[in-house]
């Protein structure tokens, strides 16, 4: 059998997670035991939930690309390890093989060397879907290097948030990137960024789109002409660098409840297990088969299940450049097509905006080669669940609802294809060596089933976020504080009758909108920027396509224009500070806001009023001012 570690039948399921809770360390011992290891572990697992302090096999020594690449070079070395398929359909596919593929990451990890990067540096990623992205990613962790990739839509300000977090001294970005109809001039947006960022050394800049860039001497180079000086240099051997098995991987920040993006930060060894393992399991890949993620590896989702998970697995794993409506409405059943994919991941958001579309960019294309069809990042609502599976897997693929976090590394709460049953709308089961609990509000474990409560895990698995980086006590706070020893999700749940998993949504003020988390103070301190807000406050609201909407409510003074342009302009504010994806898609004018007499804004009204759920407000007893309720309420868009 190809995995050892691969569950394929129900009861191998039941006795895989009854051993992974009896006795978790043998339990990954033996998973981890069928990677390549330059040193073995001492021990499986330390950890307490207080500190938090967790470790997972401890002083084993690898290098996580061997894993990726080198260890499939006899087997699978002219197998595709990476096809790309281009924004555009007219220019032509690329194919790496796992040879290729390993060559370009030695190539170019002594490009980094050559540039000055070192073990333990931080990398920020900023690039578009192309396959030197992966090469970048794979690079920086061949060397040792932590990389920080930061997704394509984000703005200058955001970049510059993050490089000054992570202290990164090294940038690698493209001129420009397509998506759809547009091209996104990303290394002018870096430009931008720097400028508040003296620290950085180096921009190592590939070529994508012949968007016109200004290269700044001494700190800017292209890429294409450091991968030539190490040609000239003969192309030496580029050595994995030993790393701990508790040595960071990766950086990738993510929004939290308060202002500031957290940069989660996930170790070699366990987060390397974790995602092969559950890669294997969730999707049940079996060798030859084409796993289309169509995520942006600028998410955790494009980091565990287009690079790192695969990759471990000796997969062929698509990277997709463009976006699900360009040229029309047809791309991912075009691409599932013409590459025979089998295994394909995508968010509820954009199967609801493709079903918008109707049957018409579905026929035509041949879906027979799909096997499994995955979702991910946001509850999936009934309606689309049905059309998945009838039109897309024409009721013969099942559909796995994977549910997991930025912080958890890789999936926590999913059936396993074919293996264990699913239940639309529901996650359904925990993987081995997930132990979830709910909780009520006083920290109380909810017992037994038909029960709902905060969702939180009361067991380390190996891909557990490690620290926030530069600040470990935020970690402690933001996770592992709000119940002793457990750690806290931030998403609400029910348990059935029969013990399966429903995600009902965030309890914190965090919102997901198509599938990307956004916090709203966040959001808030940007609206805030614009000379005419007084203050504002953001809730969201259902929306048919998103999931949920950005409802702003702004008290604006009036000396900018009228509201229309000061509606406009509070929209471009946030696209500069954060980026385009956290833009409002309502925005409300008003002359107060409900708040406590402590002057706790009151969210809850806020968001039964942008829910339309005027008649329900709960009490209002408590609020400095209730006469602002009416007139929000009565209030115009
Ligand atoms: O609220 C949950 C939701 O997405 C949040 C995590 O967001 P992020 O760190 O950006 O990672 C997204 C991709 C892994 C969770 O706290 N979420 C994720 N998957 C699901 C989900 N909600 C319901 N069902 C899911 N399958």
């Amino acid at each position: 059998m190809a995995y050892p570690y691969q569950v394929t039948t129900l009861d191998q399921y039941n006795t895989a997670y009854k051993k992974s809770v009896d006795d978790p360390e043998a339990f990954w011992g033996d998973i981890a035991s069928n990677f390549l290891w330059r040193k073995r572990w001492d021990k499986v697992l330390d950890w307490n939930f207080t500190e938090p302090n967790i470790k997972w096999f401890l002083n084993g020594k690898l290098n996580i690309t061997e894993n990726c690449l080198d260890r499939h070079l006899g087997s699978l070395g002219n197998k595709p390890a990476i096809i790309w398929e281009p924004n555009d359909p007219e220019e032509h596919h690329r194919v790496l093989t796992y040879r290729e593929l390993h060559n370009k990451v030695l190539q170019f990890g002594n490009v980094l060397k050559n540039n000055g990067v070192k073990k333990g540096d931080r990398v920020c990623i900023y690039m578009g879907m192309v396959p030197e992205l992966a090469v970048a990613v794979l690079a920086c962790a061949r060397i040792g290097a932590i990389h920080s990739v930061v997704f394509g839509g984000f703005s200058a300000q955001s970049i510059a948030d993050r490089l000054q977090d992570a202290q990164a001294e090294f940038v690698i970005t493209c001129d420009g990137a397509y998506r759809g109809n547009k091209e996104i001039p990303l290394k002018g947006v870096i430009d931008d960024a720097l400028i508040q960022c003296k620290f950085v050394k180096k921009v190592i800049v590939l070529t994508r789109t012949r968007t016109p860039v200004s290269m700044i001497k001494g700190r800017d180079v292209w890429w294409e002409d450091e991968i030539k000086k190490v040609e000239t240099q003969g192309n030496p051997y580029c050595e994995a660098e030993e790393m701990d098995a508790e040595d960071p991987l990766f950086i990738l920040y993510t929004s939290g409840s308060t202002g500031k993006p957290k940069g989660v930060v996930h170790s070699t060894a366990g987060y390397m297990v974790y995602t092969a393992y559950s890669f294997v399991n969730v999707f049940q890949y079996q060798p030859g088969d084409i796993h289309f993620c169509t995520a942006d590896i600028g998410w955790i989702t494009g980091h565990s299940y287009i690079v790192y998970g695969p990759l471990a697995a000796g997969a062929t794993t698509m990277i997709y450049e463009g976006i699900p409506t360009f040229p029309d409405a047809g791309r991912f059943w075009s691409i599932v097509d013409k590459y025979k994919v089998n295994i394909l991941y995508t968010a509820p958001t954009a199967i609801r905006s493709l079903m918008g579309f109707g049957l018409g960019p579905v026929q035509n294309h041949d879906l027979s080669s799909l096997k499994v069809l995955g979702t991910v990042g946001e509850p999936i609502n009934e309606e689309a669940w049905h059309w998945y599976d009838e039109h897309i897997g024409k009721k013969k693929c099942p559909i796995v609802d994977t549910w997991w976090q930025t912080e958890t590394g890789g999936v926590l709460i999913s059936n396993l294809a074919g293996v264990t049953p699913s239940k639309p709308s529901f996650a359904t089961l925990p993987l081995p060596g997930v132990q979830p609990i709910l909780v009520d509000e006083k920290g109380q474990e909810v017992k037994g089933n038909g029960v709902s409560g905060n969702l939180c895990i009361k067991f380390p698995w190996p891909s557990i976020l490690r620290t926030t980086y530069g600040d470990h006590e935020r970690c402690r706070q933001n996770y592992f504080a709000t119940y002793d020893s457990l750690y806290f999700t931030g998403d609400g749940c029910l348990r059935d009758e029969n013990g399966n998993y429903r995600i009902t949504g965030r309890v914190d003020d965090v919102l997901n909108v198509s599938g990307h988390r956004i916090g709203t103070a966040e959001v808030e301190n940007a609206i805030n920027m614009h000379a005419g807000v007084v203050e504002s406050a953001i809730v969201g609201f259902p929306h048919e396509i998103k999931g949920q909407g950005i409802y702003a409510y702004v008290i604006y003074d009036g000396s900018h224009g009228d509201e229309e342009l000061a509606r406009k302009d509070i929209m471009q504010t946030v696209s500069r500070i954060i980026g385009p994806i956290a833009k409002p898609d309502k925005i409300q004018f008003v002359s107060g806001l409900p708040k406590t007499r402590s002057g706790k804004i009151m969210r809850r009204i806020l968001r039964k009023i942008a829910e339309g759920e005027m008649d329900n407000l709960g009490d209002t007893s408590t609020l400095l001012d209730p006469g602002v309720v009416n007139e929000i309420k009565g209030g115009k868009i």
